[in-house]
């Protein structure tokens, strides 16, 4: 049943597919123009569907800045199902009022469940054994036979220590009985580090002691190439390195150098520099593990990641209350 139209009514535009319940949830409020082909629209396209717009359903994708804003004035809130969100330029929607939504806390366990597996699958040589059975060249049994490194027992050195950072080390402490060392811009209270028996060190210390480190933290200006060739130099040959955070926060060329002359042993990446392309040099390495950034892909996780976001533009838009607003100051809340 199609829900009534009324002038009244503030139109919203769904940038990508997502759930068809949820775009009909939407529907019940608003007058939706959605876009279940999927299609990448190019920005002029996304600006020309967004005209008579007050709300857009973004998906980490869409690049919101002052230029489109000033194209698209009856924008009040761009609402991303995503916890990332480089692609607002948040001062530039504060400047022009215009309310920004993430999707916080319910990717949390999910998304530091896919930094284990991926942490695992590198130590353990996982995709790699199975390249080399499916490949036929398993024969026999020997000594060395992709031998990898231990995960139980050893070192977690995590940089950013928010809510996924946190869930891993909790994993890595109690679950693998590993030693936890975090690097973050600011400090745990010592509660929280007692908690998750972690240990705040310099980032020096942790690539230098660390057997597997892992990179949590949001990606900006600031923390472009927070690991580039100097930062790998320091890694034990025997550590592995995990990116679950953005593309960018790795030089992936460099990355690919130090993988390949064996520098470090091994890697697993879930985003990369300029995705959905993936640096040639890293594909032609044996020793990373490479997904196309599904950390967040369960069917619950996305699910829920969907519904904040669709709860963020009825929240702002019909009752004046959004759940999750990156910049409150625009309406005062
Ligand atoms: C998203 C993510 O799937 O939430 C994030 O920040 O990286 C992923 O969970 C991706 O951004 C697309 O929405």
């Amino acid at each position: 049943m199609s829900a009534p139209t009324s002038p009244q009514r503030p139109a919203v535009l769904v940038a990508r597919a997502i759930f068809p319940d949820i775009v009909e949830q939407l529907s019940r409020h608003f007058e939706v123009e959605s876009n279940p082909d999927d299609t990448l629209w190019p920005r002029a396209e996304l600006v020309r569907r967004l005209q008579g717009k007050q709300g857009v359903f973004t998906t980490g994708g869409e690049r919101i800045d002052a230029e489109l804003l000033a194209a698209c004035p009856g924008l009040r809130i761009c609402a991303n199902m995503a916890v990332g969100y480089n692609n607002f330029d948040l001062p530039a929607m504060t400047a022009a009022g215009v309310l920004a939504t993430n999707a916080p806390g319910v990717l949390t366990e999910t998304t530091a469940d896919m930094g284990f597996a991926l942490l695992m699958a590198a130590a353990r040589r996982v995709t790699e054994g199975e390249h080399f059975l499916r490949a036929g060249a398993w024969d026999r049994w020997a000594y060395d036979m992709l031998i990898g490194q231990d995960v139980h027992g050893s070192t977690l050195g995590i940089i950013g220590m928010g809510r996924i950072g946190q869930a891993i080390a909790r994993r890595g402490a109690l679950g693998f009985g590993m030693r936890v060392i975090y690097h973050n811009r600011s400090r745990l209270p010592a509660t929280d580090e007692a908690a998750l028996g972690a240990r705040y060190v310099s980032k020096q210390e942790l690539l230098q002691s660390a057997d597997h480190v892992v990179l949590v933290l949001p990606y900006s200006a600031a923390s472009h190439h927070t690991i580039g060739a100097a930062e790998l130099a320091l890694m034990k040959p025997s550590a592995t390195l995990t990116n679950i955070a953005r593309g960018g926060i790795v030089d992936d060329a460099a990355l690919a150098a130090a993988l390949r002359e064996g520098r470090i042993a091994a890697a697993g990446l879930d985003v990369f520099e300029g995705e959905p392309k993936v640096h040639p040099d890293l594909l032609a390495c044996r020793n990373v593990v490479l997904t196309p950034h599904i950390g967040s892909a369960t069917v619950p996780t996305r699910r829920a990641m969907a519904q904040l976001a669709a709860d963020n533009l009825i929240g702002y838009l019909v009752h004046g209350k959004p759940l999750t607003p990156l910049n409150p100051e625009v309406a005062a809340l």
